[in-house]
């Protein structure tokens, strides 16, 4: 088989590089290792920036996102009994979208199967060829049967555990990466949310998060140790500790009920450099991970794939290498950007197992400062709603 791009991974990256290079006439094959099913039955962070919701436009796959998300301009931030709101249209003349990544990903398995796009699913031992070379090749395996993709790009969106980050030489690749000694308890239920945006939580008992995915389904999480598992909390002693944890006028309108799905997640930073080796491109979790504070693990994806999109647009379009020679170093300088945040606002609201007196002074001296400051606000503003690609 013949392509131009091979992207590895159908999640949300790999589908709109696709979708998007599609909309050109760039022709690609999307390999995945799982099923369609399987991909959308993740459970993840659901708040989009803008410049996704440019790209979703771009990729003609905006519609229902635009009817069913709901716009969010500010935020709340409570420590104790304190709440205060950060003013993200008022800061920056820019709200979120709040819009689940499963269903942003379903938008766009529906727009690739619409325009007959060719995703292989369960696919086994990829394996990428001569990536430095002019003429990289993907070979796999599909029912036992041996395949091979001759292309001129690949696109490694095939997550943190993929094999397009392994396949750079270890004498060029280089990791930087923190683990967070905690990790977030989600729950979802069929209940309508607390509040009508987000509540990030501060509270002695650690931190809490109280998220949405419409009127009648929320979405909270609270921090726990990472030697807990699921079955350890009941429905019930994970309300009861939620509400612990949020302002007590919020904990007595909380409406409670069965959980259709608990999970935990560790919390981890972590970014590989370069993003690019030769003509493969390393996109999405594949090349960073940010603990979920501030929900950037999907808007990183989404402006990797804007730089690697504009660059692959204008490799074919108008012979220039320029945009995917740069793909590296513009993408990664973002990034880093996005981990600073995902860091900071992550530090800001943990209870960290090692955190001394003079810490947790430090941490109430920030808290109030942001409270306070319409400076840190706006700082914290822009970077929630993203910095411009
Ligand atoms: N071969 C083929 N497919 C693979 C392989 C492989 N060897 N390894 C992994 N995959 C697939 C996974 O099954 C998954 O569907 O690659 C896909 C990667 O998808 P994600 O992990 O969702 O990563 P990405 O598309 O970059 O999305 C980033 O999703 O993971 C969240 O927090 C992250 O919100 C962020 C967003
Ligand atoms: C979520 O709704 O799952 C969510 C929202 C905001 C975050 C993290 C997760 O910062």
């Amino acid at each position: 088989m013949k392509t131009q791009v091979a992207i590895i991974g159908a999640g949300p990256s790999g589908l709109l590089l696709s979708q998007l290079l599609h909309r050109r006439g760039i022709d690609s094959v999307v390999l995945e290792r799982k099923t369609k099913d399987y991909v959308l039955g993740r459970i993840r962070a659901g708040v989009l920036e803008r410049g996704l919701v440019a790209l979703m436009e771009e990729a003609g796959c905006a519609d229902r996102m635009h009817a069913e998300g709901h716009v969010h301009d500010g935020t709340m931030v409570s420590f104790g009994d304190t709440m205060f709101r950060v003013d993200f249209a008022g800061l920056t003349g820019t709200p979120v979208i709040v819009y689940g990544q499963t269903e942003l990903t379903r938008d766009l398995y529906a727009a690739r199967e619409k325009a007959g796009g060719k995703i292989e699913y369960q696919v086994e031992d990829v394996t990428i060829h001569g990536a430095d070379t002019d003429a990289p090749a993907v070979s796999y395996t599909v029912d036992g049967a041996a395949r091979r993709i001759e292309c001129d790009f690949v696109a490694g969106c095939d997550g943190f555990h993929g094999v397009s980050r392994k396949t750079i030489p270890e004498t060029v690749r280089r990791e930087y990466e923190k683990v967070y000694p905690f990790g977030w308890l989600g729950v979802l239920s069929e209940t309508p949310p607390v509040h009508h945006e987000l509540i990030y939580a501060n509270s002695p008992r650690g931190f809490a998060l109280c998220s949405m995915r419409n009127e009648n389904l929320s979405r909270y999480y609270i921090q726990c140790p990472l030697t807990d598992a699921p079955g350890d909390w009941s429905d019930d002693d994970f309300w009861a500790e939620l509400k612990r944890r949020i302002p007590a006028d919020m904990a007595d309108k909380l409406v409670t009920g069965p959980s259709i799905e608990k999970s935990i997640a560790p919390l981890r930073s972590f970014v590989t450099e370069p993003m690019r080796w030769g003509r493969l491109f390393l996109c999405g979790d594949a090349a960073h991970i940010v603990p979920p504070t501030g929900a950037k693990g999907l808007n990183t994806a989404a402006s990797d794939i804007h730089y690697l999109y504009n660059g692959l647009r204008a490799f074919y379009e108008d012979g220039s290498a320029q945009g995917i020679d740069s793909y590296s170093e513009k993408a990664l300088k973002r990034i880093w950007k996005a981990e600073r945040f995902s860091w900071w606002f992550s530090s800001l609201l943990h209870r960290y197992p090692e955190q001394t007196a003079f810490d947790l002074k430090m941490q109430i001296a920030e808290l109030e400062f942001l409270r306070d400051n319409s400076a840190a606000q706006q700082a914290m503003a822009e970077n929630y709603v993203g910095l411009p690609y």
